[in-house]
């Protein structure tokens, strides 16, 4: 497996994306701002439709939402044939209202309200990912009173651990998602009763085992567990479990220290790997998916900041931005990194370390440490590269500032896909109601 040895995806020259001036774009639209590079997200997409084939079974790509969401993203989702993860009411009601086909609709969750199942069973959302036994009775009464007939999966936990982020690791055997692979009778209760009603259609398992992953390794020992586990509970259980989905978690390259594996050949080698399990174990898989999300809208994102006032603290020489925490949690969260550049002077000689800070009433309030920049000159714009993915959809106007917008650039042509969320927007959640308890 070669190693991907690019450095990280710097658009050409950080004063044109696309075609369109990042400097213009600031000027019109303000700072903070989000540019995605739709050409990117499109790449992407085909990447992986083009990639993950097989002559075997069917493959589907279906684009996790979580990890950036709005309805020009879910235009791309249906240019592209993709099908769609949600994980909540929301997500699923952005989907429809930007005319995602509810057939093509995977809804996941641990704890799905009984109002969000209803609201999915009626719209005919294509399949219900269970978490566990009681949401399965849940969606079994909600199907039935409602007479519609809906696919189900079930989350299972192959106990995998892959290289990543405590907090964004899913499938140890403590994880809060799904039922793990030694509790075979309990998942076959689940099947049981999913199969007891008859309009619930039981497809198949899914599994997610964390996200950043950068070994294929890790994927790949998963579907070899997962292919040898449907295998196992049609013989031991009579259990037909003909879709598998392997979830996502395909690591992205924030800076030059990440070495992810290129989709297309990530997704051959895995396709391989299933071929050759099912072949092995005779397993009855007719269909396999994947769920990316950050390896399809996380390069294709950059966020731009104006630059502020400097200030030496120690040893620590610090500038200033205009964003910080609330639109982009992940240095907070998860200790993230991020290679940043400032516009128009990516060429130039970088003599001088800073540290970028945002404008949140936090000290952990810190985008990047350490970085490498040429001396910053007044009002100068910085441009921090693969934002793309869970930066926006994980923001917040913490602090009373808005989220900032979202810009799409394609063929010199700029778009403004989600505006800034003014004072007033906040403000407008404000009521004075009485609630009649
Ligand atoms: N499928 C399921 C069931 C998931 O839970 C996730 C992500 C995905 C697919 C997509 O994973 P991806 O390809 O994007 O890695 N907020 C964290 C990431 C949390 C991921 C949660 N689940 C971060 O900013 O790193």
């Amino acid at each position: 497996m070669t190693k991907n040895t690019l450095t990280v995806r710097r658009p050409p020259d950080t004063n044109m994306i696309c075609g369109v001036s990042v400097k213009a774009l600031a000027e019109k639209c303000g700072t903070p701002l989000m540019i995605y590079d739709e050409k990117m997200i499109e790449d992407h997409f085909a990447d992986y439709m083009t990639a993950f084939v097989s002559d075997e079974f069917d493959t589907d790509i279906v684009y996790a939402s979580k990890a950036f969401s709005c309805p020009a993203m879910i235009g791309k989702v249906r240019q592209a044939g993709a099908c769609l993860d949600v994980v909540s009411g929301g997500e699923m009601h952005i989907a429809l209202a930007a005319g995602m086909p509810p057939e093509k609709i995977f809804f996941h969750g641990n704890n799905k309200t009984y109002e969000e199942l209803k609201t999915a069973v009626e719209a005919g959302c294509g399949t219900i990912v269970m978490d566990n036994l009681a949401e399965c009775g849940t969606l079994a009464e909600i199907a039935a009173g409602s007479k519609c007939r809906v696919s189900a999966m079930l989350r299972i936990n192959p106990g995998v651990s892959a290289h990543t982020h405590d907090y964004i690791m899913t499938a140890t055997s403590d994880s809060k998602f799904g039922i793990g692979t030694d509790r075979k009778d309990e998942i076959a209760e689940v099947v049981r009763m999913a199969d007891s009603s008859e309009y619930i259609h039981f497809r198949g398992f899914h599994s997610h085992i964390g996200s950043q992953i950068f070994e294929s390794s890790s994927f790949e020992k998963a579907a070899e567990i997962l292919i040898d586990f449907c295998r196992d509970m049609k013989e031991s259980y009579d259990i037909d479990a003909p879709w598998l989905s392997l979830g996502g978690g395909f690591g992205i390259k924030y800076t030059d220290e990440d070495h992810p594996v290129p989709i297309k050949e990530m997704c051959s080698e895995l396709i391989k790997k299933c071929e050759e399990s099912i072949k092995k174990t005779g397993a009855g898989i007719s269909r396999i998916m994947i769920e990316p999300g950050r390896s399809i809208a996380g390069d294709a994102g950059c966020t731009v900041y104006r630059t502020g006032y400097e200030k030496t603290a120690g040893e620590r020489k610090y500038i200033f931005v205009d964003g910080g925490m609330g639109d982009n949690i992940r240095p907070a969260l998860y200790e993230a990194e991020y290679a940043c550049d400032l516009v128009g002077r990516e060429n130039e000689p970088k003599d001088t370390e800073y540290t970028v800070a945002g404008k949140y009433c936090e000290s952990g309030d810190i985008l990047i440490k350490n970085v490498m920049l040429p001396e910053v000159k007044d009002g100068d714009l910085l441009m921090i590269y693969s934002t793309g993915a869970y930066g926006y959809s994980m923001s917040s106007c913490y602090n009373g500032i808005g989220r900032l917008p979202v810009i799409f650039v394609k063929d010199g042509k700029a778009r403004l896909v989600l505006r800034r969320e003014t004072d007033e927007d906040i403000l407008n959640l404000v009521t004075e109601e009485e609630v009649n308890i």
